[in-house]
């Protein structure tokens, strides 16, 4: 297993091109399921969960491989419709071909995705809308298998909980039902913008793209025609980097992003005290002499984001005063706190409640684990100004979500080096 060495205390400056988004390209992938025709999509992020997704499409029979940072798939020879356990065991994104392989096939097995580190992330929100829409589904054996011989029909799907997978794959398999869809508490990340504008730009007939209620005329099973494209900036990549130059106190530019995806974040930022230039694809976050404490509740999009919390709990260690984070979307997402706790900081829990008692300069490095992507990255922010040699063990967490973490840190000027144990 390979760990990361991290000497803090580095002077940080310069610039980060951030890269695709994991969580936009994990479903677009899955949906090249619903097309017929080869498609090349670009500014791919090259990072583990992305080449796992590829692979389990070509399990399925898809022709599809990367050349860098663009995956060339073309779905049409599919000839299997089984997602196996043992790659939905490494990724729970693999959920997401239960949509569109059923909408096509009529037929699919995919494993139950168990719980992970940061909760037990039930899916029977998925499931639910796919049986709104006529799917019988059975758990047998670990595998939920769903059939619906004529194709799916068109429903009224309510959500009863903002679900960003359980939307993406009910849009996925309204694409080609019979009839109408409207999606009700629908999610409105960017990810799911950029998912229905692709499906747009197939033919697909999508009102609503953006808001709560997304409305859906499906094809009755005619396969679309997919345009080439590029996927959207990693808004939590990009967040990650601005935290890294705020803990660093450095001055620190991250290009080709979407600033308007990051607004919470920004806010937040600017509340503890940065100051962050905005210009069309690039935030440039400058030192500040003190940070100020500051109150965070995860929600959906576009309020504060959960795949932000642990960095900024990294962050407000740093501050002058005591900062609250209320992560409320996941049970079990403060696996962080302890790791923090061993590096020195002061952090105490209540239920979903943190409060962080900052101090600057109070992180020293130690040998930590990483739990789960973005708690990974809140102990590499930490490291980054802990005096000493911090090694963070387990970082396939990291490899999962981040392109090029170390080269991108060591062009700013970090000491990051990777070891095998
Ligand atoms: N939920 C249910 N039932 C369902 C589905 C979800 O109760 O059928 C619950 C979950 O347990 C959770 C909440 O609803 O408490 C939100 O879950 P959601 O379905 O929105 O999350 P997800 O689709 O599983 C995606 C991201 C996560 C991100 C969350 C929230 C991808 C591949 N994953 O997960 O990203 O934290 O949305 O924004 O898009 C990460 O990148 O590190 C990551 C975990």
């Amino acid at each position: 297993m390979k760990y990361l060495k991290i000497i803090g205390q580095k002077k940080l400056s310069g610039e980060i091109r951030i890269s695709g988004a994991k969580n936009a390209a994990l479903p677009l992938l899955a949906s090249t399921i619903l097309s017929k025709n080869t498609i090349n999509i670009g500014n791919m992020p090259d990072v583990v969960d992305t080449n796992t997704f590829l692979k389990l499409l070509n399990n399925l029979g898809s022709a599809g491989k990367r050349d860098q940072n663009t995956i060339r798939v073309n779905t049409l020879n599919i000839n299997e419709t089984k997602a196996t356990y043992d790659i939905v065991k490494t990724m729970r994104a693999s959920i997401l071909v239960l949509g569109p392989l059923l909408t096509r096939f009529g037929y699919c097995e995919v494993s139950l995705p168990g719980g992970c580190a940061i909760g037990q992330r039930p899916v029977d929100l998925h499931l639910k809308a796919l049986e709104a829409m006529g799917a019988i589904i059975e758990i047998k054996n670990g595998y939920i298998e769903a059939r619906c011989q004529e194709g799916l029909k068109g429903a009224d799907i309510v959500f009863d909980k903002v679900t960003v997978g359980g939307t993406e794959n009910t849009i996925m398999a309204a694409a080609l039902a019979k009839g109408t869809t409207r999606i009700i508490n629908a999610a409105k990340e960017p990810e799911i913008v950029q998912l229905c504008e692709v499906l747009k730009e197939a033919g697909l007939d999508i009102k609503g793209i953006g808001s709560s209620e997304i409305t859906i005329i499906g094809t009755n099973r005619k396969l679309l025609e997919f345009k080439d494209f590029d996927i959207i900036p990693d808004r939590i990549e990009a967040g990650t980097y601005l935290c890294a130059g705020a803990i660093a106190n450095a001055k620190l530019k991250i290009t080709h992003i979407m600033p308007n995806h990051l607004s919470a974040v920004i806010s937040k930022l600017e509340e503890m005290n940065f100051e962050i230039i905005k210009e069309k694809t690039s935030l440039t976050i400058l030192p500040t002499t003190s940070i100020k404490p500051v109150n965070i509740i995860t929600s959906e999009y576009p309020g504060f984001p959960t795949d932000m919390q642990a960095q900024f709990m990294a962050l407000a260690t740093q501050g002058e005063g005591t900062s609250t984070i209320d992560e409320r979307l996941f049970e079990n997402r403060y696996m962080h706190v302890s790791e923090l706790v061993r590096m020195g900081a002061d952090i105490h829990l209540n239920g979903n409640i943190a409060s962080i008692h900052g101090k600057k300069g109070n992180l020293s490095a130690t040998d930590v684990m990483a739990t789960d992507l973005r708690a990974s990255s809140a102990l590499v922010l930490a490291a980054l100004v802990a005096k000493g040699e911090t090694n963070i063990h387990r970082i396939y967490h990291l490899d999962r979500g981040y392109e090029d973490l170390e080269g991108k840190l060591k062009r700013i000027g970090a000491d990051v080096s990777r070891h095998n144990e």
